[in-house]
């Protein structure tokens, strides 16, 4: 019932090639040229689509106001495949984002039933581990944002079962909570812009996360009063169902400008600043004037035994806390992309791209570029074998985790009640 890209499926395998193309996700190498400095996670190839990231690019590039945000379903504690959109969030915020992380506890009591004591628990831990890695910027959870949740009742009325159903396989038997948790994100994506006023919002996210996107960017559009087109002779702003006096107010904003029924046309005027000035008026008649969200995608961290990464399978990962030895147990028995036998591995080298500890160096533990192309060598070449290649990701493995661990002890006072 739930499509492939349904966010509750659990299906990491999409082919991204695929997705990209079938919904309109570009990827990210030729916008990621417009940054003054391109981050680890896009230079590593971890971050590979986006929609909209150029808006994104540009603020940074010119200092201009851009929000970013993400969430989290605390139905279980954070773990490794939790870090790299924290990293992501992290980095936008001293690019100069404004930054905002959801502790989804609507959708996780919702969806799966955990307790609203737990929700607390884990999500909290979120955002410790957040703080730890250097977040600043406003968090809450969903439960006790009375604003997101007027901002989801007010979303509710743009969306419609059959958009239910068409983007997420709903149907029947689907329960009104669940809706009502998408509807709960599609706020959360928004909530940034309520808060701190319209500016491009960058929310990264998993490949599954993108029918959210994809709603909450058919969202903001609805709730537009206006849209402006550039004509090449003019630009024209077009009222969608703008009241008569915002319409008043536009063609008042532009003197040379020509009122029709239903547009203004604004000979002479730059596009941008058209743009801004019926935001402005938008908001000056109850409207939001949202920017659509732009998104990044990563891919996902593979399991250490090769399968999918997730805390319901113990020895795909390893937690932030768990003892030395229990670390050292699962690293030793990661799967590898080494060869059969030693012989074989010396001729023909490993293949670090289908290698989990290779990933796991990739995503977190070899922070050094240098030193990420040094263990790829020695695979490749041959050099390296699997169990030395393990021994010394364990080593980065224990550092990591011993200033991790500090930082999070550090961070503890952050995560107020
Ligand atoms: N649905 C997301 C998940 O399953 C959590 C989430 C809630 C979220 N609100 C969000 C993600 C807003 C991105 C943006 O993990
Ligand atoms: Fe993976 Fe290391 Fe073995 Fe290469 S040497 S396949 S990176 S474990």
């Amino acid at each position: 019932m739930h499509s492939e890209m349904s966010p509750w499926a659990n299906n990491h395998a999409v082919d991204i090639d695929r997705t990209f193309a079938d919904f309109g996700i570009e990827p990210i190498g030729p916008v990621a040229e417009r940054l003054p400095e391109i981050p680890p996670f896009i230079s590593r190839k971890i971050v590979v689509g986006h929609r909209d990231y150029g808006l994104i690019a540009d603020a940074i590039r010119n200092r201009t106001r851009f929000h970013v945000l993400t969430g989290f379903m605390p139905s279980g504690l954070p773990h490794l495949g939790h870090l790299m959109v924290m990293k992501e969030v992290v980095w936008h915020v001293e690019q100069g984002g404004c930054g905002y992380v959801a502790v989804a506890d609507r959708e996780a009591h919702a969806v799966r039933g955990i307790s609203w004591e737990k929700c607390r628990e884990y999500g909290k831990q979120y955002l410790q581990c957040l703080y730890a890695l250097g977040f600043s910027g406003k968090t809450y959870f969903q439960s006790r944002n009375e604003r997101v949740k007027d901002l989801a009742f007010e979303s509710s009325i743009k969306v419609n079962f059959s958009d239910l159903q068409a983007i997420y396989g709903f149907g029947q038997d689907t329960s009104l909570g669940h809706a009502m948790s998408v509807i709960t994100q599609v706020a959360d994506i928004l909530f940034p812009q309520l808060d701190a006023g319209p500016a491009p919002t960058i929310v990264p996210v998993g490949l599954d996360q993108d029918p959210h996107l994809r709603l909450t960017r058919d969202v903001a559009y609805k709730f537009r009063m206006f849209t402006v087109e550039d004509r090449g002779s003019h630009i024209s702003a077009r009222s969608k169902n703008a009241p008569e006096e915002a319409l008043a107010a536009v063609h008042r904003a532009f003197p040379g400008s020509k009122k029709y029924e239903g547009h203004v046309d604004i000979p002479g005027a730059e596009y941008d600043r058209v743009q801004e000035v019926v935001r402005a008026i938008e908001i000056g008649h109850g409207g939001f004037g949202f920017f659509p969200p732009s998104s990044t995608y990563h891919i996902f961290m593979p399991g250490l035994q090769g399968g999918k990464m997730s805390s319901s399978i113990p020895e795909s990962l390893f937690g932030f806390y768990e003892p030395d030895a229990a670390v050292k147990k699962k690293i030793m028995a990661a799967l590898t992309g080494g060869r059969m036998t030693l012989d074989e591995q010396r001729r023909l080298g490993g293949e670090p791209d289908r290698c989990p500890v290779f990933l796991l160096n990739l995503f977190h533990m070899a922070t050094d570029d240098a030193e990420l192309a040094e263990i790829r060598r020695r695979c490749v070449q041959g050099e390296l074998t699997c169990g030395q290649c393990k021994k010394e990701t364990l080593e980065r493995v224990r550092t990591f985790l011993r200033e991790f661990r500090e930082k999070m002890d550090e961070a503890e006072h952050l995560v107020e009640e």
